[in-house]
């Protein structure tokens, strides 16, 4: 029989590529999603994808009678948490609404669940939790000292659910730490869709390679790395997305709670990222090196091997085919989702 699971932010980025993961895997999936950082278009753009008629609520995860009725109305398996705000220079701004619904969401959605009985989740955790790593690349074990109030966010919500854990032995959850998620799903008819200025680095150099901004602003070239640009750890959407597959797949065949990386254990400098994705475009990204950015670490990547262990699951999609996927998502779709 299939199983069933409620997708929470399920037309955001990440949210919407699982979805499509989901569906190739055989889930039935019910998308739930309050709209306030995507759109409804989503909705038909992973229809198109899976060839499936889909499930989709319009509402907030701190919505209890919401959350009971939905549960009280279907057989559900297990739960996969995505909604949640995550720009991190807004969370310094507006510390309660970040905690208003990353924590009261988390809380009521894990109220409703023990309700009814369902206690199998897969949660959104991020390597923004490691805050500054004392070295790389970064195991799972490492202290969590996040530096801003998005962070604190994750670090708190795994603790909540370690609590939970503690007192009911029934809960069985996953606890992914992404890194950086890029890239797009290879039909280029979905993506990610900012609202606004891009804040994070792939997004905005695919804006100017479409030709929406003129150039990209490089944040420091003096870090201490080989080519004096910050080094991330990019993983694939599509690699993330399978990555919650095989997280829900190993709990609902009751194996045991685990904290993972998800990330592809490389790291990538800013340069090599504009490199890559010439290649992918086909022209040159103009670019000018600036200052640093306030918060920013020098360079990071993920230990990605305990995933491999547990979940027998580890990235496939290389750089170049992160920058193909991204382009033809954005060439297709200039303006996102707008464009639907
Ligand atoms: P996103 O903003 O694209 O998706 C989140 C979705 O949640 C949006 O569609 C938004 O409308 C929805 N949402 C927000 N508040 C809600 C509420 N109260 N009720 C119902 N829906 C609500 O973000 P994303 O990049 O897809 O991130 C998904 C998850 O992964 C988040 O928990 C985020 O913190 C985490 N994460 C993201 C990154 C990243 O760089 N993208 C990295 C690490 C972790
Ligand atoms: C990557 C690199 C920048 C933009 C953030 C959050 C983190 C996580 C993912 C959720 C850095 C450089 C960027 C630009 C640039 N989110 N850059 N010009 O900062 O690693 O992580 O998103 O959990 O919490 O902090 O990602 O994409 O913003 O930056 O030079 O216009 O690109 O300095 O070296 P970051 P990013």
């Amino acid at each position: 029989m299939k199983k069933t699971i409620v997708l929470t932010g399920a037309t955001g980025y990440i949210g919407s590529h699982t979805w499509c993961a989901l569906l190739a895997a055989g889930y039935n999936v019910i998308g739930l999603d309050n709209l306030c950082n995507s759109m409804y278009a989503v909705v038909e753009r992973v229809a198109t994808i899976s060839g499936e008629k889909l499930h989709f609520i319009e509402g907030d995860v701190r919505d209890a009678t919401l959350l009971d009725s939905l549960f009280s109305k279907y057989q559900i398996d297990a739960v996969i948490h995505f909604a949640a705000l995550k720009a991190v220079g807004e969370s310094v701004e507006k510390p309660l609404a970040y905690y208003d619904t990353n924590l009261n969401g988390l809380l009521n959605l894990c109220q409703v669940m023990a309700q009814h009985t369902v206690k199998t989740l897969v949660f959104s955790s991020s390597a923004t939790v490691y805050g500054n790593p004392e070295s790389v690349p970064i195991v799972e074990n490492s202290p969590l000292r996040p530096t801003n109030p998005y962070g604190q966010t994750k670090v708190m919500s795994e603790q909540i659910l370690h609590d939970l854990e503690l007192s009911d032995p029934d809960w069985r959850i996953g606890y992914l730490r992404y890194f950086n998620p890029v890239g797009a799903h290879e039909s280029g008819l979905i993506g990610e869709d900012p609202l606004g200025l891009p804040n994070n680095l792939m997004p905005y150099v695919a804006q100017v390679a479409v030709g929406k901004r003129d150039k990209l602003r490089v944040y420091g070239g003096d870090y201490p790395t080989e080519d004096g640009t910050g080094v991330r750890d990019y993983i694939h959407v599509m690699d993330l997305a399978e990555g919650h597959v095989s997280a829900l797949s190993h709990l609902l065949h009751k194996g045991a709670s685990f904290t993972v990386n998800l990330g592809a254990g490389k790291g990538v400098s800013v340069l090599q990222v504009i490199s890559s994705y010439e290649k992918a475009c086909g022209h040159s990204i103009p670019y000018e090196i600036v200052a640093r950015r306030p918060g920013d670490v020098p360079a990071y990547c993920a230990d990605p091997s305990l995933a491999a262990e547990i979940l027998n699951w580890r990235a496939t999609r290389d750089l170049n085919t992160i920058c193909a996927d991204s382009w033809r998502w954005q060439n297709m779709n200039p303006n996102g989702f707008s464009d639907a």
